[in-house]
């Protein structure tokens, strides 16, 4: 009888772990490589190796990297004489480590910039020629030094409003929609063989698609090169849905660029905006009820977000001949932005790995989708 009960506990056992081990087998980068490059974001303890348990996760399950915020104008150029390399550097020599198709974010954006960029000394904007002086020097320094490193820029962020009209950023104030023109111009004059990009949130709404398009049709009658637009994909459990995602991405696709999904991430927590923003200075009060899963996720809801991924990856798969690059923003829940953002401070959960470095349902089930 004891022998028996062991013999049922051993195959029990060896089941469980094989199971595991099939489970584990398999890696993101491996099961999406016939589809399209699978990135995520890093922040600087992760570039910089202080964040020792998130380093195999990132070289073993990701072919591609983004900067979160290393790369941005306010961290590596923040005074007019003054360029701070080292952690770009390291993120940049990470990629090649890893063998990681390595992106550029981003070039021109009207947030984390400093406002010298746009100044003169009385603090008033400053002529156009003197804009564009300092941009191009901006790309020149910075896309110059990773010339044949950084395989991608997001060269534009963020330059249209959700109805599809140019933001009133201060780009635009000193220069009108010809920034975007000058900034492809001066990426592609450095470093002609990386991709460019344009890249913004809502790409879901059909008036700012329709935006995009318009940027895309203005790059090329001025004899600019751009290789894909990116939508950043911070969604939520409800929105938006499959079919307009899925419009999008024909849209854009028919303009004869690639899609890029550049920033995905899905937000299990209440939205406390209505107009669906990733701006980053559109902030929302954090209040209890919409911070609702303070200790731990219930799975019903992880059950949901599992679905929702599985979704998202079935239309991705789908289209997979006109995505080039899907790319979570940030490893894990603990890292993501979502946590402070729109509100400071609640516990969000919009990744497919946990705090633990542990993958979820979403990454199971986003794996299924690519046999399917
Ligand atoms: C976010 C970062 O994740 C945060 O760490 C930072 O505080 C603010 O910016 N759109 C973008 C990203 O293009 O650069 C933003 O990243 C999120 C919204």
């Amino acid at each position: 009888m004891k022998s028996f009960l062991v013999s049922i506990l051993g195959a029990l056992l060896l089941f469980v772990s094989t199971a595991s081990v099939a489970q584990k087998k398999t890696t993101l980068r491996k099961a999406f490589k016939k589809s399209f490059l699978i990135g995520t974001a890093i922040n600087s303890r992760q570039i910089n190796g202080r964040d020792s348990l998130a380093k195999s996760l990132i070289a073993n399950e990701f072919s591609s990297i983004s900067p979160e915020n290393d790369l941005k104008w306010s961290v590596i150029h923040p005074q007019p004489k003054e360029y701070k390399f080292e952690t770009a550097d390291n993120y940049v020599a990470l990629g090649k480590a890893n063998k990681q198709f390595i992106v550029g974010h981003t070039l021109v954006w009207h947030s984390q910039v400093p406002n010298w960029v746009f100044v003169d000394s009385n603090n008033a904007l400053v002529a156009k020629d003197v804009l564009y002086q300092r941009m191009k020097e901006h790309i020149e320094t910075v896309a110059g030094r990773y010339k044949g490193k950084i395989g991608g820029w997001d060269v534009v962020n963020e330059a249209l409003n959700d109805d599809g009209t140019m933001r009133n950023s201060r780009y635009y104030q000193i220069a009108g929609d010809e920034f975007i023109v000058k900034a492809f111009e001066y990426a592609h004059a450095v470093d002609p063989k990386a991709e460019l990009y344009y890249n913004d949130y809502n790409m879901y709404k059909p008036e700012k698609v329709d935006g995009a398009v318009r940027i895309v049709r203005m790059l090329k009658e001025k004899g600019q090169r751009i290789d894909a637009v990116g939508m950043q994909g911070h969604w939520h459990l409800d929105s938006p849905t499959i079919e307009e995602i899925e419009k999008s991405i024909l849209t854009l696709s028919k303009e004869g660029v690639k899609v890029v999904i550049t920033e995905l991430d899905i937000s299990v927590l209440p939205n406390p905006q209505r107009n669906n923003s990733s701006n980053i200075t559109d902030v929302a009060q954090n209040s209890q009820n919409i911070n609702p899963y303070t200790n731990g996720l219930p799975d019903s809801v992880q059950v949901a977000l599992a679905k929702r991924y599985e979704a998202i990856f079935g239309l991705f798969n789908k289209h997979k001949d006109k995505i080039g690059r899907v790319t979570f923003w940030g490893v894990q829940d603990g890292n993501s932005w979502k946590n402070n953002f729109p509100a400071r401070g609640r516990t969000d959960y919009p990744l497919i790995f946990d705090r633990s470095h542990q993958p979820k349902k979403a990454y199971y089930a986003i794996i299924e989708t690519v046999n399917k």
